[in-house]
């Protein structure tokens, strides 16, 4: 599906060969050459500026539309013109990578109705969270790969389920090849922003994720600072690692104000997200990556009654450091709207939770923050917001 976003191709400047991130064009493991920090801060938010900006990036593909992190989510997302698609990484048993949003595959597989592999069922303490379910970590590749993707909002998305088990499990090597392809296809590089989930856990299992993404990202192409590509993580630990293997631009994600990034909470380091979000927390992360992912609360809180309320410092206070931002994640139903921006239907007796709110307001109010980027689950709305705010013209446009 295909539809037209408003932009002007004119817009989106398409990169040189050297970006397109492809193994083919021999551009595997070229290290930068050496450079100062403040040379080499410029020279990554150089490269940073060709996405268009706002960028839409499609969170778990198009997920609105599709069971997330499948193939046929990622192919729709690229195919509305999404400008960067996600990826949540785990691991399998054998170490492989693999794309999904938590470990527990429960909601998002038909594992639960697979009885050879009833005996898997387990509860683990995952970053001090007690989980029953099926976990990849005790499956290996080929065993996963018998498993099809499902919805996991099928209350929210019951139109979605009629995908349920069409798409398999990817794995990031399959996406990084899928993305070349495209590339090549469509002469202009497909971006991609990876996420580590619960490195710390993993690596206490002896299944690290850092130097198979390191290794992955190398052979692809996509390990140099000006590589289409973004890795991230709320463990700024594992930004740091990931900082010692590859150039590849990186991102810290930072949940709600309060909590502690878990790889914290292990070392005993008393930080919390607010400390990460004074000046000096973010100059700490402008020390080893290019941006910050932030929950949107912390661009623009919520009020008691769920409106939003005046802009935080956040965007200029990141700006100042170097950083730039990709706050997550706006979708377009109204239960997930601020409550200022969820609408009623006529003759629809009172609001209806997944139908869909006044997104486009909603993203008229985060853009003039001046952030960089947005995660969304619907690309093909974020397009024409971000197309409509770049013009400046009416929501709608002409
Ligand atoms: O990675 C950005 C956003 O996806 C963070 O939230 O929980 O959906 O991975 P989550
Ligand atoms: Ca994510």
């Amino acid at each position: 599906m295909t539809e037209d976003t408003g932009r002007s191709p004119g817009r989106r400047r398409i990169l040189g060969a050297a970006a397109l991130g492809t193994a083919a064009l021999g551009l595997t493991g070229a290290a930068a050459a050496p450079a100062g920090a403040a040379e080499r801060g410029e020279r990554d938010r150089g490269h940073l500026r060709e996405l268009p900006r706002p960028a839409i990036i499609a969170h778990r593909g198009a997920s609105g539309y599709r069971p997330e992190h499948t193939l046929g989510a990622y192919r729709l997302a690229l195919d509305m013109g999404a400008d960067v698609i996600e990826q949540d990484l785990v691991p399998t048993r054998d170490g492989h990578l693999v794309c999904r949003h938590e470990n527990d595959i429960s909601g998002t597989t038909d594992v639960a109705a697979r009885p050879e592999f009833a005996s898997r069922r387990t509860a683990k303490t995952v970053d001090g969270t007690r989980i029953t379910g099926w976990f990849t970590e005790d499956f290996t590749l080929a065993e996963l790969k018998t498993l099809r993707a499902k919805e996991r909002i099928p209350g929210n998305r019951p139109r979605n389920t009629l995908y349920d088990g069409r798409w398999t499990v990817p794995t990031f090597e399959e996406v990084l090849r899928w993305a070349e392809k495209e590339g090549r296809r469509r002469g202009r590089p497909v971006w991609l922003h990876a996420e580590t989930k619960h490195p710390t856990y993993f690596r206490g299992l002896g299944l690290g994720l850092e130097e198979p993404l390191a290794r992955l990202l190398r052979r692809y192409g996509r390990d140099r600072h000006d590589s289409p590509v973004f890795l991230q993580s709320f463990e700024p630990g594992s930004m740091r690692r990931m900082a010692r293997l590859v150039s590849s631009p990186r991102v810290v994600l930072l949940d709600a104000a309060g909590t502690r990034p878990w790889d914290f909470v292990e070392a005993g380091d008393p930080r919390t997200v607010d400390d990460l979000i004074a000046p000096d927390g973010l100059k700490w992360i402008a020390s080893f990556a290019q941006g910050i992912g932030p929950t949107l609360n912390l661009v623009i809180p919520r009020g008691a009654d769920g409106a939003l309320g005046r802009p935080t410092t956040l965007v200029r206070d990141a700006h100042r450091a170097g950083l730039i931002l990709h706050p997550y994640t706006l979708r377009n139903e109204n239960s997930f709207l601020p409550a200022d921006f969820r609408r009623d239907y006529p003759g629809v007796p009172g609001e209806d939770a997944n139908e869909y709110g006044d997104v486009l307001g909603a993203y008229r109010r985060y853009f003039d923050t001046g952030i960089d980027g947005i995660f969304t689950d619907h690309p093909d709305t974020g397009l024409l917001a971000a197309a409509d705010f770049r013009d400046r013209r009416p929501a709608g446009g002409v």
